[in-house]
């Protein structure tokens, strides 16, 4: 008995160390401990011991019946740790893991300049006024005193949708829009997207503006003045340089060009300011009388102010950009720049 007992031990010792498999594991308890298991056959044969015998055969099979039971259990934990371990390993969800914070975004640079540049004259009692970017012929040029076939025409590359309809090629038509709508005084800015067939590093087909317009009793060219110098002060800070130049509009008599000194290059020249040192970054005049006399305005009482700012020229000498292309490229590694860029 003593002899068979130690066999059954080496035998389930070695099946025990080839068991790969949770199946395999029950097949060895059901071969040794179920019913006609040889374990079990073997507790059947103490019946036939001698009273001597017996207790110390019952003791033995015993332990061995705990030692195969407890083996058991411990290999069957081993194999399920196993399992849950390729599990996760393949992909499965680990809720041990840190969750990941969700990317923030941050606003464009060309919303945070516009939005800036709102609230200075905000600042200054202006309003927001808007228009559409579709546009037609009169409002974008006809009620701008720029007639069919007028040369002037050629400043502006336009885009034709047909031939009374546009692509708006300047934020100036939403002045018509305005004082058709309102009696003097009027004190509005409107920002907006502009759209002209013009393509390199400062030029983009499409481009941003903020359109001013002042209209109202005794308003004159030193106002005009003032409230550009102001805002490019406020923008840029006090140092920055800034010269009117004449210029031509059809719509402003007189008109002038304002240039702000390259920050780039700090006026010595480069090709963001094509070797000049200075800039144009908008357009202004007084507001010419044949406009008036379009929305009805009586041009012996009022006289006004209009100015045209470009955005991306401003952003890009703010920010020492040196194509204006990058804005619409949506490299996050540009945009992240300006995250958190306080304007
Ligand atoms: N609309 C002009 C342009 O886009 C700018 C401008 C606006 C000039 C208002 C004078 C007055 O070039």
């Amino acid at each position: 008995m003593k002899d068979k007992i130690s066999s059954l031990r080496a035998q389930f010792e070695e099946e025990l160390s080839i068991a790969a498999s949770l199946e395999v594991l029950n097949s060895l308890r059901v071969g040794f401990l179920g019913k006609k298991g040889s374990l079990t056959s073997l507790l059947k044969e103490l019946g036939k011991l001698s009273n001597d015998e017996r207790p110390a055969m019952g003791q033995e099979l015993n332990s061995l019946k705990e030692f195969i039971l407890s083996s058991l259990a411990e290999k069957a934990k081993g194999i399920e740790d196993g399992l849950l371990r390729r599990h996760t390993a393949k992909g499965a969800f680990d809720f041990t893991l840190p969750g990941r914070t969700p990317r923030a975004g941050g606003k464009h640079p060309i919303t945070k300049v516009m939005e800036k540049i709102v609230s200075i004259f905000a600042g200054l009692g202006f309003s927001i006024a808007e228009g559409p970017e579709v546009e037609t012929d009169y409002y974008n040029f006809e009620a701008l005193n720029i007639p069919r076939n007028h040369p002037s025409r050629d400043m502006q590359d336009t885009f034709y949708v047909s031939d009374e309809v546009v692509l708006r090629t300047h934020t100036s038509p939403v002045q018509i829009r305005v004082m058709e709508k309102q009696p003097p005084p009027v004190r509005i800015i409107a920002p907006g997207k502009v759209y002209r067939c013009d393509a390199d590093v400062t030029h983009s087909p499409m481009f941003h503006q903020i359109e001013g317009l002042m209209v109202d009793e005794g308003i004159n060219f030193n106002h005009l003045k003032a409230i550009l110098e102001i805002f490019v002060h406020e923008f840029f800070g006090p140092k920055v340089g800034i010269r009117f130049r004449p210029s031509y509009f059809p719509f402003t008599e007189p008109s002038a060009e304002v240039d702000i000194q390259c920050v780039i290059c700090s006026g010595s020249g480069c090709r963001v300011c094509s070797q000049t040192g200075w800039l144009e970054v908008l357009g202004a005049g007084m507001v010419d009388p044949a406009v008036f006399s379009f929305v009805h305005y009586d041009s012996e009482k009022w006289t006004g102010f209009a100015f045209g700012i470009g955005i991306e020229r401003m952003a890009m000498l703010k920010y020492g950009i040196d194509d204006i292309r990058l804005f619409y490229e949506n490299d996050l590694r540009f945009l992240d720049q300006f995250k958190h860029e306080e304007i």
